[in-house]
C-alpha cells in the first residue's frame, strides 16, 4: 500500500509549533510519512490559532486557498488541528466545506482513527478536552532532526482565566507533564547534539508535578535539567507576575547554564486595568518583582507583553502603561491591540469600548517607546563580551553566522570553522534596535 504523506502547518505561539511535533510522531508511529512540500501532500493540517481575531482570519483566507488545492487533487484530505478547531468546533464543518478533519488540542492520538473515517466517507470530529492529557510519553518529532535549540512542552492549558483570554476556553484545564518524562527528553536531546532546551507553558511557575514520595515544583525542574550538562542552556516561558518567587530567582542565579532572560507579561501598567484583566497583581507588585530581579540575577534581561484598548482604558491608564515601561526599560516587548474573543470573561461582562482607532495609535505610541528601549538595551551591550551559542548562518549573508547570548539577544559575527552548537565569545562592536554585531574573541 502506497505510504501517505502528511504536511503540517502551523500558526501561533511556539507551543503550537511544539504541538505539530507531538502530531508528527503520532502520525509516523502510524505508518504516514512527514513531509515539507505541500504539493506532495496526501494529507494537510493546519494547527490553528484562536489568540487574536486576525490570527482566524488569517487562517481563513488559508482555507480559501485550499478549495484550489482541493480540486486540482480531490483526494487530499484537509483537518483543521488546534486552539481555532477547539473554539468553533462543528460550526467550522459547516462553514468551510474544504475540511474534512476537526481536532482539538487534546484529541491528536486519535487522528489516524480520524482519517479512517474520513476514507470510508465521513467527515470526521475529535473536540474532547482532557483532564490529564500531556503527551508525556510521546517523543516529539522534530524537524531536519538535527538542531541546536529545541522547545520542550512542560504543561498544558491555563487555568488563570484573565479576561481577555481564550486559552483556558480552547487549551483546557492547567496539568503538568510527567517530571521524569520531561528530564529523558531534555537528556536525549543533548545527547543527540542539541545544546538549547526551552521549556513551555502558559504559566511555567505553576508547573506541579507529584509522585508517591514528593510534590515536585518548577524550581525543582529546572534544577534537574539544568544538572543535565553545563554545556546545555536552559531558557523557559512563560511566567505569570503573581507567581514568580525569589526561590526561581536564585535558582537562575546558581546555574551559569540557566538563561539570563526572563519573559514576564505585564499586559498594563494601570491597576485598574489589571484588575479588570483578572491579572491577579497590581502595578506595584510587579515592579517589586522587577527589582527582585535586578537584584537576584543582575545581568538578566526582561521581556513582556502589552494589550492597549483594553476595555473601559482611559488615556490616563494608558499613560500608565508607558510610564512603566519607561521604568522597567523593558528589553524586547511583543504588543497587541485589544482582541475581543467571544464567551471569555471580559466578552461576557464588559463592553469593548475603546475605538479601533483609539487602540491603534495606542499601539502606535507603546511600539514607539518600546523600539527606543531596545535600542538604548543594545547600547548598553557595546563593548561588552558575552558567550553565544552558535546557532548557524545569518539570514543575511553566509559569510556571517549568528547565535544568541545568554539573555537572548541575537548576535551576528564572522564566520570562522565554528559549527552550530559552539559556544564561542563574542565583542559587541556595534549594534541596531534588533541584532548586535560581534567580533569573536578569546
Ligand atoms: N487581544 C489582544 N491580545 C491578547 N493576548 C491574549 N489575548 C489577547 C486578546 N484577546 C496577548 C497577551 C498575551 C499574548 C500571548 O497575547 O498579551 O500575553
Ligand atoms: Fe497558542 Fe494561544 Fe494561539 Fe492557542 S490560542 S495557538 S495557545 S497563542
Amino acid at each position: 500500500m502506497k505510504i501517505k504523506k502528511v504536511f503540517i502547518e502551523t500558526y501561533g505561539c511556539q507551543m503550537n509549533f511544539s504541538d505539530s511535533e507531538i502530531v508528527a510522531s503520532i502520525m509516523s508511529k502510524n505508518g504516514y510519512q512527514n513531509i515539507t512540500n505541500v504539493e506532495e501532500a496526501d494529507v494537510i493540517f493546519l494547527n490553528t490559532c484562536s489568540i487574536r481575531d486576525k490570527a482566524e482570519q488569517k487562517i481563513r483566507k488559508r482555507l480559501q486557498a485550499l478549495q484550489s488545492v482541493k480540486k486540482k487533487k480531490p483526494g487530499v484530505v484537509i483537518g483543521l488541528l488546534g486552539c481555532m478547531a477547539e473554539r468553533l468546533k462543528t460550526q467550522l464543518l459547516e462553514e468551510e466545506q474544504v475540511l474534512d478533519i476537526i481536532a482539538g488540542p487534546d484529541a491528536y492520538r486519535d487522528l489516524p482513527r480520524l482519517l479512517e473515517e474520513v476514507e470510508s466517507g465521513h467527515k470526521a470530529i475529535n473536540i474532547i478536552l482532557s483532564a490529564d492529557e500531556t503527551y508525556a510519553d510521546i517523543t516529539p518529532v522534530r524537524p531536519g532532526n538535527k538542531g541546536v535549540s529545541a522547545f520542550i512542552s512542560i504543561m498544558r492549558g491555563c487555568t488563570n482565566y484573565c479576561a481577555y483570554c481564550i486559552v483556558p476556553y480552547v487549551r483546557g484545564k492547567e496539568r503538568s507533564r510527567d517530571i521524569d518524562s520531561i528530564v529523558h527528553e531534555a537528556t536525549g536531546l543533548f545527547k543527540n547534539g542539541y545544546r538549547e532546551v526551552t521549556l513551555l507553558g502558559q504559566n511555567v511557575n505553576s508547573y506541579k508535578w507529584s509522585n508517591y514520595v514528593e510534590t515536585i515544583n518548577f524550581t525543582r525542574l529546572l534544577n534537574r535539567i539544568a544538572e543535565i550538562d553545563p554545556l546545555l542552556r536552559v531558557r523557559f516561558a512563560t511566567s505569570h507576575p503573581k507567581d514568580i518567587s525569589n526561590e526561581l530567582l536564585h535558582t537562575i542565579a546558581a546555574y551559569q547554564n540557566i538563561c539570563r532572560s526572563i519573559h514576564l507579561p505585564v499586559q498594563s501598567g494601570s491597576n485598574k486595568i489589571l484588575k479588570l484583566m483578572n491579572r491577579g497583581y497590581t502595578r506595584e507588585h510587579y515592579m517589586e518583582r522587577i527589582e527582585a530581579i535586578h537584584r537576584i540575577i543582575p545581568d538578566c534581561t526582561i521581556s513582556t507583553d502589552i494589550i492597549t484598548g483594553f476595555c473601559d482604558e482611559t488615556e490616563s491608564d494608558h499613560q500608565k502603561t508607558l510610564s512603566l515601561m519607561e521604568w522597567a526599560a523593558f528589553d524586547y516587548a511583543y504588543m497587541f491591540k485589544y482582541s475581543e474573543r467571544p464567551n471569555t470573561m471580559a466578552a461576557v461582562k464588559y463592553l469593548d469600548n475603546i475605538p479601533v482607532g483609539i487602540k491603534e495609535r495606542r499601539l502606535n505610541e507603546v511600539i514607539e517607546i518600546q523600539q527606543q528601549l531596545s535600542f538604548q538595551s543594545n547600547k548598553r551591550d557595546l563593548h561588552k563580551t558575552f558567550e553565544v551559542l552558535v546557532e548557524g548562518a545569518s539570514k543575511r549573508s553566509s559569510l556571517q553566522y549568528a547565535g544568541r547570548t545568554s539573555q537572548n539577544k541575537v548576535v551576528v559575527f564572522p564566520k570562522q570553522d565554528h559549527q552550530p552548537g559552539n559556544y564561542i565569545n563574542a565583542r559587541i562592536s556595534n549594534f541596531t534596535s534588533a541584532t548586535l554585531i560581534g567580533e569573536v574573541v578569546e
